[in-house]
């Protein structure tokens, strides 16, 4: 059966600063905690950095063309914060704001949103230096810079995105240090946790004391959506708390003004939370209009034998959860497909909080793909991606399923517009429906590209 989505519904494409831009010494930018790191030997799984990337900096032209032709009406990208503010000492760097005012009139050109995420894990290496997200003036810092986004953006962008998964710089970053900056300790991850959850707040505010109501603001989160081997209480336990670490320690803050108190009680060997001050509560829980949601696989989690200490699992406090390995057909980041996952996430949160609106701000997988050579194929090459198109008509098929049934869902952004540089994992991991070729830079559609814009064009699966 085909299912029509709402008029209104957005489709879009998502990337990031230091996934896409390369271009990390011009125009003033200074390093970022992601430079810092990949020059670390043994950080990234394949030796790359984002030191050239994609090219974006350059390409963003030919990139927003490809959109237009894909007919997609918004473009989630990021802004690099030590371009726009590359010294501690504070001053805006108007020839790194100008890239993107460049960028926003060629996206207003050719018809398409911008979703702003004004964070995506590229902190300034200044500011780590300075004690990173365990340092509440970071949280402080980050409001600054927001400011001068709102300020110099303005209405131009459609819809702001405070911080990009959070969950991922305070707990990979911080915590088991597979991410910027490489740190290891769970306490201080916690610290993260929450002046990251203060940064969202303190940024809302920023935002809004300088666009006022008409700002459309938004925070993206990751949560992992944890379903237990069995009924039995232990295994209901486990998946309790990894629910509690994963995700209500930003739902919490976030959409309810607290930190439930089982956070605090499994978390009291690592620390005491002192760092939560009066009233930072109330500054983090900020109305929003709508909340983003990534989503990639589940996870299935059980109980652990007593004893067993999880090495890997990035959140403090998980001795008593056991992930299991995923199956069936994995993706190349070996995750699973589970479409129903997408399905449960949206219903289950529009009925908690029923009204914020919901948009899959990432959505997509990696797999191995191959050029072939095809005459009739722009630049007369394509590269045919079954498994990807699979998993995005699956996938979409499970946004559909839960507007169905009632979730108040506003848009998509596919993960990703173009292979780009996958973190720890490097180039080397390829999520976009566009190919790059990081010889040359050339962009190859592939078969997903082109079937993305067909769901596009009929906003219908
Ligand atoms: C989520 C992150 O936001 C994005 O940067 C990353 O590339 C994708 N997941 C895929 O791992």
């Amino acid at each position: 059966m085909t299912f029509t989505f709402p008029q209104d519904f957005t489709w879009g494409t998502a990337t990031a600063s230091y996934q896409v831009e390369g271009a990390i010494h011009e125009d003033g930018r200074t390093p970022s905690i992601w430079d810092t790191f990949c020059a670390k030997p043994g950080t990234i799984a394949d030796g790359t950095s984002g030191e050239r990337a994609c090219d974006q900096y350059h390409r963003y032209m030919e990139d927003i063309d490809i959109m237009k032709r894909m007919g997609v009406g918004a473009y989630r990208f990021s802004v690099s914060w030590s371009r726009i503010i590359p010294e501690p000492n504070g001053k805006v760097n108007q020839a790194g704001v100008d890239y993107y005012l460049r960028l926003l009139d060629a996206l207003r050109e050719a018809g398409i949103k911008p979703a702003c995420t004004v964070y995506h894990w590229d902190l300034p290496q200044y500011l780590e230096d300075q004690g990173g997200w365990p340092n509440r003036d970071t949280a402080k810092r980050y409001a600054d810079y927001a400011q001068v986004l709102a300020e110099r953006f303005g209405d131009r962008i459609d819809t702001w995105i405070t911080l990009n998964e959070p969950w991922c710089a305070a707990y990979l970053g911080y915590g088991n240090g597979v991410h910027a900056p490489g740190v290891k300790d769970y306490a201080k991850s916690l610290e993260a946790v929450h002046h990251l959850n203060l940064a969202h707040g303190l940024g809302t505010q920023a935002i809004r004391s300088v666009l006022g109501d008409k700002a459309r603001i938004s925070v993206t989160l990751n949560p992992a959506v944890n379903i237990a081997e069995t009924d039995a209480p232990e295994d209901i336990a486990a998946k309790h708390r990894a629910d509690l670490m994963n995700n209500e320690v930003f739902y919490g803050p976030m959409l309810e003004g607290r930190y439930d108190p089982d956070i605090l009680a499994v978390t009291a060997d690592l620390t005491d939370w002192s760092f939560v001050k009066d009233g930072d509560l109330e500054t983090i829980h900020q109305p929003l209009q709508v909340l983003g949601l990534n989503y990639y696989s589940t996870s299935h989690v059980r109980a652990a034998a007593p004893g067993n200490v999880n090495e890997g699992v990035p959140a403090p406090a998980q001795d008593i959860v056991e992930f299991l390995p995923p199956t069936g057909e994995l993706t190349a980041m070996g995750w699973n497909q589970e479409p129903h996952g997408l399905t449960t996430l949206l219903t289950e949160l529009s009925s908690r909080f029923r009204d914020l609106p919901l948009m899959v701000t990432e959505n997509g997988s990696a797999w191995d793909d191959v050029v072939t050579e095809d005459a009739a194929a722009p630049g007369g090459k394509i590269v045919h991606d079954p498994q990807r198109v699979n998993y995005m008509n699956r996938h979409i098929r499970a946004v559909a399923d839960a507007i169905e049934a009632g979730a108040n869902v506003t848009g998509y952004y596919a993960w990703s517009l173009l292979d780009n540089f996958e973190w720890a994992l490097g180039l080397s991991k390829r999520f976009g429906i566009v190919r790059v070729d990081y010889d040359t830079e050339e962009r190859i559609w592939k078969d997903s590209a082109l079937r993305y814009g067909e769901i596009v064009k009929a906003n219908a699966i």
